[in-house]
């Protein structure tokens, strides 16, 4: 299948292929450029993006191929055109189409519509399954391996999409997960069901922002444009915050993750301790990205 939508699409040994052919590209990642000349890459981002989309950008480069990028706040879909009819003239246009888009079951509905594969770069609160892969190469080049390890999610794990779908892909590698969030930012109890029913994953949830026995601790910021009352998003993202002297509990080796943009939950002067890791984990994104688009097109 070359479509990647959910990080559902993906069994455990085509991840395990994914993040082996991601160190090959992370090692070759200026010769590479003679993998697919002549094909191009369609990224329409409807939402706003700076790593997936330049990321994605790259890795097509990388690979040989050209890029057409969309913008939003300059195409047609701002005189009304539909998504069904922009999705129908790009999958003319081009070999392949990543999308973002602010709404939840987006890129199933492109997938359906294209003829050419999609890869999902985030739909709405739903799924980010390219960034999972990311998170997950990142978390086994630092650690060594993802089973056994005590993993905490810590933030918006109610609209969080980053956090949706690594919750997924932590459960089905065997991590055990801590689920932090402020009260009402839960993550959704279904997906915590479903891990736990498929991958009999130890899943267990807290209120309490504490760093002490967590192998990997991955923040990620409140999603403040899925919220309806931005006061709302305005007090939770004052009080839900990774401050230098929290991280005098943690484990020595602890690894900070976040898929970034960053606001204020991680102050920037952690950026200096030897525990952060979120900018090594954004550089990750274009060797994973290219595994990623070079399993779509060899498939589709
Ligand atoms: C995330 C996203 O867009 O979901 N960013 C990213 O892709 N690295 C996280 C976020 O916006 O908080």
């Amino acid at each position: 299948m070359a479509d990647l939508i959910s990080i559902r699409d993906l069994d455990k040994p085509t991840i395990e292929k994914l993040l082996s052919v991601s160190e090959k590209m992370e090692k070759n990642l200026f010769t590479s450029y003679d993998k697919f000349p002549g094909k191009v890459a369609a990224t329409l981002f409807f939402e706003p993006s700076t790593r997936t989309h330049l990321s994605f950008q790259t890795a097509a480069q990388r690979l040989g191929m050209s890029v057409v990028p969309y913008y939003h706040a300059a195409s047609s879909s701002t005189k009304g055109e539909s998504l069904s009819d922009t999705l129908k003239i790009v999958d003319g246009y081009a070999d392949l189409l990543v999308i973002r888009h602010p709404a939840e079951g987006s890129a199933r509905y492109a997938a359906e519509v294209c003829r050419h594969p999609v890869i999902n770069a985030g739909d709405g609160g739903n799924q980010h399954p390219t960034q999972t892969l990311i998170d997950l190469y990142t978390i086994q080049k630092a650690k060594g391996k993802i089973k056994g390890l005590n993993v905490s999610l810590i933030g918006d794990l109610s609209h969080a999409r980053a956090m949706r779908s690594l919750l997924y892909g932590l459960a089905m590698f065997g991590a055990k997960v801590k689920l932090i969030a402020p009260r009402g930012l839960e993550m959704d109890s279904q997906i915590v069901e479903e891990v736990k029913e498929k991958f009999d994953a130890q899943v267990e949830a807290s209120e309490q922002l504490d760093l002490a026995g967590a192998d990997v601790a991955y923040v990620c910021r409140i999603q403040k444009e899925r919220f309806s009352d931005p006061y709302q998003a305005a007090k939770m993202q004052a009080s839900f915050r990774i401050m230098p002297e929290l991280l005098l509990d943690a484990k020595q080796d602890m690894i900070l993750l976040h898929p970034l943009p960053k606001i204020d939950e991680i102050p920037a002067e952690v950026d200096a301790s030897p525990h952060a890791h979120y900018f090594q984990q954004a550089s990750h994104g274009v060797p994973v990205r290219m595994a990623v688009l070079e399993h779509a097109l060899k498939e589709g």
